[in-house]
């Protein structure tokens, strides 16, 4: 994956403010080589492997980036939070019940919200096992270390901010946190995959993220109705729930130059379907199940008039004797 230089980001120490200066982050990234791209029609089609991996891997753990890389996917999505001493940790509930021992290390903290708990306390905790024995003392990643692992994979990343208004002031850490490699902050290429797109159902909270990362694709999660769509002329995605499209929409969102990539879709037939509605990608635990729905599309798409060598039947063929 090529990295575009920009002068802007040459000092990536620059990048990063206090946290009571939200502002430098903007001032820096509002004077990038590269603009914010609107539309980018030419970019392939993604299946995006959501939580990680969460069909195969216990979800928003290393280990689910991890089998993500290893199934092939490009693309993973992640939920972010925050603990109680502001460290930013991937969990997708606003409890630490369902996916951690949490009820087990900590009998008496319920209800277990993440907003209680510092990151001391969050890293003692099992995240595996919930899913799997195999996966057993897997802990609950923060978002450095999930960067960290998905460069390493050179893997791209769609970050939800999960319930935002219980965190007041996490866009800001998110976007210092982003700051610290300048990798995520620079735009691919129009006709590649983007590097990072962040969104979140928070739609104001989404807002003033794009505000503090302005070279950053901003998604909205959820389904904004066709008719305000040119409202958030400021995004660059809607990602609906795949049950709640038809071709009309996803029209409607790409017309308003944005791109549209549904959640969550773990069959080939729903996969088909919102591919034949004209999607820029969509989100699957499954992210092979996804590539293979892809290349199927694109297979059935080819114009064997065009690409292929006239057959020739026995029936058409001439027999002189
Ligand atoms: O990326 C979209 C999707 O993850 C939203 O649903 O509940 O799995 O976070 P959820
Ligand atoms: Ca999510």
């Amino acid at each position: 994956m090529s990295v575009l230089a920009s002068p802007a980001l040459a000092a990536p120490s620059a990048l990063v403010g206090s946290d009571h200066e939200p502002i430098e982050v903007q001032r820096v990234h509002q004077s990038a080589a590269t603009p914010p791209q609107q539309t980018a029609p030419t970019r392939p089609l993604i299946a995006v492997s959501h939580r990680g991996a969460a069909g195969t891997a216990p979800e928003n753990t290393l280990a689910a980036i991890d089998e993500g890389h290893r199934l092939g996917a490009e693309t993973v999505e992640i939920d972010v939070q925050l603990t109680s001493d502001e460290e930013i940790v991937l969990m997708h509930d606003t409890t630490l019940e369902r996916t951690t021992d949490v009820a087990e290390v900590f009998p008496d903290r319920a209800p277990y919200d993440v907003g209680d708990f510092t990151l001391e306390e969050i890293e003692r905790l099992d995240a595996g096992s919930s899913f799997d024995e195999e996966f057993a003392g897997e802990p609950v990643p923060t978002l450095r270390e999930a960067l960290d692992r998905l460069q390493e994979h050179d893997m791209n990343l769609l970050l939800e901010v999960k319930e935002p208004s219980l965190y007041p002031g996490i866009e800001h850490q998110i976007s210092v946190e982003l700051a610290r490699s300048p990798h995520w902050l620079v735009p691919n290429a129009p006709g590649e995959p983007h590097r990072l797109v962040v969104q979140s159902f928070d739609w104001e909270s989404t807002e003033y993220s794009k505000s503090l990362l302005p070279s950053v694709p901003h998604g909205l999660l959820g389904q904004v109705p066709k008719d305000r769509i040119v409202d958030y002329d400021w995004a660059q995605m809607i990602n609906p729930n795949h049950n709640s499209i038809d071709a009309d929409y996803v029209a409607a969102v790409q017309d308003a130059g944005l791109e549209i990539m549904p959640y969550t879709i773990n069959e080939a037939d729903g996969m088909r379907r919102v591919l034949e509605m004209g999607v820029d990608g969509f989100i699957t635990d499954f992210p092979e199940i996804g590539q293979r729905a892809i290349a199927e599309f694109l297979e059935g798409r080819v114009d064997p008039a065009v690409d292929k060598e006239p057959e020739v039947s026995e029936e058409s063929v001439e027999v002189v004797s």
